[in-house]
């Protein structure tokens, strides 16, 4: 099989490339290397199964290029973490809009299938969890950027759809909730990797809010299982399902966690959102996925337990 993945030098995507080529199968990776990191994917560059192609998938000559002879397609590139997206708006607008249209329109030329890579963060504020596909979307203010990232993954969704619908694109969406593990970026607000690095150095463990907001983690080997899954079935084509885990954790207690587990005698700092982010910032206070549809449709669960995502973590820091 051939694959490209948009945004794999990135997280998940250098993860994805590396199952891929572990199949046998043939891997294009097309990345601007705006938040992605050569190192990523440094051993799999000399691999003959295996092409690295810099651009930007808002570059449509290039992208079609990229696509030519593709089985299937993993759209992952996008501007990502809260951070990023505060500090640059509307770069983030183009690339998450244009970007995903670029990719649809150019994979429906040629008919090949899609796997479109959204976020829980269309849920937005719902106080509702867990988090189900089909539930509301509670979003604020046009006047707050982080609003901004979920309305073009949203709008990435409704674009997904309407290419499904109206011209027969084979489409996936999935909604990854926290996904982590070895090779994330803590430089655009990502909280473990962030939390390990400073358990490491001995600095403060820096807390955004009360530490009263829960998140639910996945281990990045589980996300790519999860992605592939619903790919291979052939059954998930034209729908919208979490990705995520539903062991729940508050972030004080996992800066307590990260702790004891380093043997840190870090710190632990609160920083409200307004001085960590913008002014007038919302979060969400919990953030759990609901996964029956998920499981109903491939039967799978989360191998690694939250511990377990912490300890390979702080391996991959240590080393
Ligand atoms: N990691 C998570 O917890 C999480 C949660 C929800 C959604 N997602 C989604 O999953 C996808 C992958 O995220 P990640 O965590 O691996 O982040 P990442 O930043 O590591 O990966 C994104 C990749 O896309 C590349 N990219 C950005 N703009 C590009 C452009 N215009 N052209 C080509 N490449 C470009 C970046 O350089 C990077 O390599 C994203 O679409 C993100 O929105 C991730």
């Amino acid at each position: 099989m051939r694959v490209l993945i948009t945004g794999g030098a990135g997280f998940i995507g250098s993860h994805l490339a590396d199952v891929h080529i572990d199949r046998g199968d043939e891997v294009t990776v097309l990345d601007d290397f705006s938040t992605g990191q050569a190192a990523n994917i440094e051993h799999l560059e000399t691999h003959p199964r295996f092409r690295l192609i810099v651009g930007s998938v808002l570059n449509r000559s290039l992208l079609g290029e990229a696509m030519a002879g593709c089985d299937r397609i993993y759209h992952l590139a996008a501007a990502v973490g809260v951070k990023y997206i505060i500090d640059h708006p509307l770069h983030s607008l183009r690339v998450n809009i244009l970007g995903t249209e670029t990719v649809l329109d150019l994979a429906n030329e040629r008919k090949i299938p899609v796997y479109i890579a959204s976020t829980s963060e269309v849920y937005g504020k719902t106080e509702k969890i867990p988090f189900s596909e089909g539930d509301d979307r509670v979003l604020g203010s046009t006047r707050v950027s982080r609003w901004g990232y979920a309305n073009t993954k949203a709008t990435d969704e409704f674009l997904s759809l309407a290419y499904y619908r109206e011209k027969g694109l084979p489409v996936i969406i999935g909604r990854f909730f926290n996904t982590v593990g070895p090779r994330q970026s803590g430089r655009y607000g990502m909280v473990i990797p962030r939390f390990v690095k400073a358990a490491l150095l001995g600095h403060p463990l820096t807390v955004f809010g009360t530490g009263e907001q829960t998140r639910c983690f996945l281990d990045v080997e589980d996300a790519v299982r999860f992605v592939l899954a619903l790919f291979d079935s052939g059954n998930a084509f034209g729908d919208v399902f979490n990705i995520g885990s539903t062991e729940r954790i508050s972030i004080l207690d996992l800066a307590y966690k990260v702790k004891e587990m380093t043997g840190s005698s870090s710190e632990i700092e609160f920083v409200p959102y307004e001085k960590a982010y913008e002014q007038g910032f919302e979060d969400m206070l919990h953030r759990v996925p609901d996964m029956t549809k998920f499981e109903n449709a491939v039967g799978l669960k989360p191998k690694y337990s939250l511990e377990e995502i912490l300890g390979r973590v702080i391996e991959y820091y240590r080393r």
